[in-house]
């Protein structure tokens, strides 16, 4: 049976038994209910919007939007593949438990724990639980730690190795404190430019952050640290997302997504962090297509369970559940931190299973009990949970959790330096996350032995904040420089050097001489203007801040209300500039910002784009301005002339007062640079683009296809639906008939080519023909192991809890009720692919390589992109990156450079067939230093569709 037609007959089933739950179930109504229909959804989840705050808005308008298809039931995970071992201990641990050891293993115990999210635990075996703790740049809301570049910064320096070693020492970090999972990366995209988090993320390209995502997560992982991929799905802004927090307003928006789309722009990050074997995924606060992330069956039973064979466990964000049993048959297996909502009912249960302040908790045994709930879906959350403690190795000496999360002056806090030497790390990836947008006539770098005679440095975004690095809780303020934004993404900083008192000892140490003067008053024009008239060089600071929208500050709820600089910071630069004919600007900012008003200023010499640099900020500023670290980073995203011109923007207010907010994401594929192409606008820096202090020349463009292009495996595959459903595929066994012919493409030719611009189409594949296939095939470009020679640290404590962190290694008593140990009545649902998808689209379709010839006079880093045009009619955006190198060059030398294309990168995202095909026609590779500048390309011609199916 298609597998479309299989959703919607097992989508009818259960509303049948929806139906029926609502009436036997004895827990309250609501929270049992599947709200798979946005009509259902929108009733009950509007009679259910408890977790709203006196006051906000309820809505009153019902809706209409796409609906998510039911996928049920909730596949078991399957002992196979690289965590088989893991899993068949997990599955031996759990039938050794009682039910309400397996809740306590499912439900937090709210938020009074010693971290930001604490499991149940179970003190029969003197196992204290799992310990949950943000935060995607380093370990939040304790002390000793570091205060790593944020993720967009990862995504500047383009540098896999540098991301992968910030995942590691991130992991060494929260291994030391003790925590088992931490809490990142975050792997949502830039949809909007203004949207409060993304700069936690990894940009607005999902294989750029698919590829910092799988990194950061290997490197995290590699430390015994479970990562967590969040937030999935859709979760693009933060006014209306609901939970804890979000805005002013309460409204849980529901992102509307074409399940193209979902899958090859918002799920690809998601996918690649299942493929680099992330042990958990965190479920998000919107809605997906009218029903929340957390009851999404399509997303997490459909997609990450089936469709990717996801092993770990989805965790929910903080009070993102809105049911209970909808809740955990569409897939989530554990609840954080508990409780129905913040400042509703106890918010201090210790013992989930006694809770009954929870959707889970003693609700959950209840559900099991009436058969609500199948005890095997509960078996299957634990036996997620405990695979990952098992493949991570935390059975085996892992520290006990040694801080409070309440701060660090509370009991508990035992002050573990994890820092090790992270601080050299952080000061390479500030510098080498730094973009240089503009440098007039060789301004930058600096010459140490040439400093100027007067030099005026301008803004409060040099100097320090006067409350201190951490004067505001979860750094909900703009004060002083910016080196993070703010929210839970956060973490204490244990120092942070200013960029005014960092360049001012380097100038002293090189030119004692040199008179150094500075405003950190951003409004002080006279006194500005006074010292710009005398200094010979100038530098301005200035920023935009945005994060997470429990915090407002000056009036952005979370995301930013423009994309203008902060404090005025347009008139700042102008009045010195204006003054100063040589006016070096340095941006910390969250994101793209509007720079219209003065980048074309001849007084403006030279721009740097640092984004948000962590703790090292200053000293990694001197290293760029000095000409230590010759700039390699690029934009992860596209600087507009105008903000009108991105393709999406927040959706700020709800003037109909709609119960839902549908946000339909139209754009479809084209966010970004996609849309800019696609519609022919310029933007005033391209997404990839940033300048060196050298240049590069690319030359001699090459492909060879690889033997694993386009195959899948066979013989004979079955597919197996559910339980009771007969039907098996199988498909018959072709012998290749896949060609290539190659063409060269001048450059100069690239803006004629012809590219299809028409928005995607239902079926990419309609217009093509049959498949072909043979036999298997193996590797994979970007996820291998890590393995790394990072000077990273780790430390351990010597805790006093109870409780231990480590389970013996047989649990020794047994079960109290052996009838509720696993039992083998779970559903035969197979996953339909390997871990990721099917294992052939991770193998290699195409190896690009190429010459580059440093002809300039500095050695220096240069990150060559890699874009795909798609056949005409596929639907897809003129060129999207398909893969990137960052490699060193000395000045004068050549570097061959070469770039795997896997069968993934070629694909497109078949919505009838459910499956990835590589469409027939001519594709397009194009090489160059950013999404346009374009440098050489060549075309090859698929002459048969390949539909890549299978384990
Ligand atoms: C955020 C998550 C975070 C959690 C715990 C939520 O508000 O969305 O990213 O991990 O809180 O602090």
């Amino acid at each position: 049976m298609p597998r479309q037609r299989q959703f919607i007959a097992r989508g009818i089933s259960l509303i049948l038994i929806s139906t029926f739950l609502y009436s036997t179930s004895f827990i309250s109504l609501p929270s049992t209910l599947f709200s798979s229909s946005d009509v259902i959804s929108s009733t009950l989840n509007h009679a259910l919007e408890r977790r709203q705050s006196p006051g906000s808005p309820t809505g009153t308008a019902l809706s209409t939007g796409p609906t998510s298809p039911l996928i049920l039931p909730s596949p078991n995970v399957t002992a196979t593949g690289p965590w088989a071992k893991s899993i068949i201990r997990a599955k031996q641990f759990t039938s050794s438990l009682t039910l309400p050891e397996k809740i306590n293993l499912t439900t937090g115990i709210d938020v009074n724990g010693r971290c930001v999210g604490n499991s149940g635990s179970i003190p029969r075996l003197n196992f204290a639980g799992f310990c949950l703790e943000d935060s995607p740049l380093g370990v939040r809301l304790t002390d000793y730690n570091s205060a790593f570049p944020a993720g967009i910064n990862a995504a500047m320096s383009w540098d896999k190795d540098l991301i992968l070693q910030r995942g590691q020492a991130m992991g060494a970090e929260h291994r030391g404190k003790g925590v088992n999972v931490q809490l990142g990366p975050m792997m949502n995209l830039g949809r909007d430019a203004a949207a409060g988090r993304n700069w936690e993320g990894f940009g607005a390209d999902p294989f750029l952050a698919g590829v910092a995502s799988a990194l950061t997560i290997q490197g995290i992982q590699s430390q015994g640290v479970i990562a967590c991929a969040k937030h999935y799905i859709g979760n693009e802004q933060e006014h209306f997302r609901s939970g804890s927090g979000g805005g002013e307003n309460s409204v849980s928006y529901s992102s509307d997504i074409d399940d193209r789309t979902l899958h090859e722009v918002y799920a690809w990050p998601f996918a690649e962090s299942i493929k680099a074997g992330v042990g958990s995924v965190m479920c998000a606060y919107n809605r997906i297509n009218g029903t929340y992330a957390c009851e999404n069956s399509k997303i997490i039973n459909g997609i990450a369970k089936e469709e990717l064979d996801f092993k770990g466990f989805l965790l929910s964000d903080w009070a993102a559940l809105e049911s209970g049993a909808a809740s955990a048959l569409a897939g989530t297996d554990m609840n954080q931190p508990g409780f129905i909502g913040y400042g509703i009912g106890p918010q201090n249960e210790p013992n989930p299973s006694t809770a009954n302040n929870s959707f889970w908790g003693e609700a959950l045994a209840q559900m099991v009990a009436n058969g609500t709930v199948p005890e095997w879906r509960v078996d299957d959350m634990v036996v997620r949970i405990m695979s990952a403690y098992y493949e991570m190795g935390q059975d085996k000496d892992y520290p006990a959790v040694n801080f409070n999360q309440l701060g660090p002056t509370q009991p508990g806090n035992e002050h573990v330096n994890v820092q090790g030497n992270h601080s050299i790390l952080i000061r390479e990836i500030g510098a080498k996350s730094t973009v240089l947008l503009k440098n007039l006539n060789g301004t930058l770098p600096l010459n140490e032995k040439k400093l100027p005679r007067n030099i005026a440095i301008f803004g409060s975004d040099a100097g320090p904040n006067p409350d201190g690095p951490n004067g505001c809780g979860d750094r909900g303020c703009d004060q002083g420089t910016l080196a993070m934004g703010w929210g839970s993404g956060t973490a204490n900083f244990p120092y942070l050097i200013d960029p005014l008192s960092a360049i001012a000892n380097w100038v002293h140490e090189n030119s004692p001489d040199t008179m150094i003067e500075y405003v950190t008053n951003d409004y002080n024009y006279n006194q500005v203007t006074s010292l710009a008239t005398q200094a010979d060089l100038c530098m301005v600071f200035a920023n935009a801040d945005s994060g997470e929208g429990y915090i407002t500050v000056d009036g952005n709820a979370g995301d930013r209300n423009n994309l203008t600089l902060w404090h005025s910071g347009d008139t700042l630069v102008t009045t010195a500039s204006s003054h100063c004919p040589n006016t070096i600007v340095v941006l910390h900012t969250v994101g793209p910002v509007i720079l219209e008003k003065w980048i074309e200023s001849e007084n403006v010499t030279a721009v740097l784009f640092a984004g948000l640099p962590g703790q090292e900020s200053g000293n990694s500023i001197v290293d760029v301005l000095s000409g230590a670290v010759n700039p390699s980073a690029r934009l992860p995203f596209t600087i507009a002339e105008s903000a009108f011109d991105y393709s999406a923007n927040v959706v700020y207010s709800n003037p109909t007062n709609e119960i839902i907010i549908h946000i339909p994401y139209d754009e479809a594929l084209e966010i970004d640079y996609r849309h800019f192409d696609a519609n022919g606008i310029v933007p005033r820096f391209e997404f990839g683009f940033g300048l060196s202090y050298t240049t590069f020349a690319y030359s001699g463009m090459s492909i060879t296809k690889a033997s694993t292009f386009g195959k899948r495996y066979e013989p004979h595959y079955i597919f197996e639906r559910d339980a009771g459903d007969s039907t098996t595929t199988s498909w018959v066994t072709t012998t290749e008939t896949t060609t290539i012919t190659g063409s060269s493409t001048p450059s100069s030719a690239l803006s004629t080519a012809s590219v299809s611009l028409a928005p995607p189409k239902p079926s990419p594949s309609s217009a093509s023909s049959s498949s072909s296939s043979t036999t298997s095939a193996s590797s994979s470009s970007i996820s291998t192991n890590s393995s790394s020679s990072a000077p990273i640290s780790s430390s351990s404590t010597n805790s006093s809890t109870i409780l231990s962190s480590s389970l013996p290694p047989t649990p020794t008593s047994a079960p109290v009720n052996a009838s509720l140990s696993i039992s083998g009545t779970g559903p035969a649902v197979t996953p339909t692919g390997g871990i990721g998808g099917p294992t052939s689209l991770y193998d290699t379709a195409f190896t690009i390589s190429f010459t580059i010839h440093n002809t300039g006079s500095f050695d220096g880093d240069e990150v060559a992109q890699l874009y795909v045009g798609f056949p005409d009619g596929s639907g897809e955006p003129p060129k999207v990156l398909r893969g990137f190198e960052n490699v060193w060059v000395g000045k004068g030398g050549r570097c061959n450079v070469q770039i795997v294309l896997r069968n993934k990168d070629i694909s497109v995202w078949d919505v009838v067939k459910q499956a990835w095909v590589i469409l027939s026609g001519r594709f397009t590779f194009f090489v160059g230093a950013s999404s346009r500048d374009i440098r050489m390309s060549q075309s090859v011609t698929v002459t048969k569709l390949v539909t890549l199916e299978g384990p």
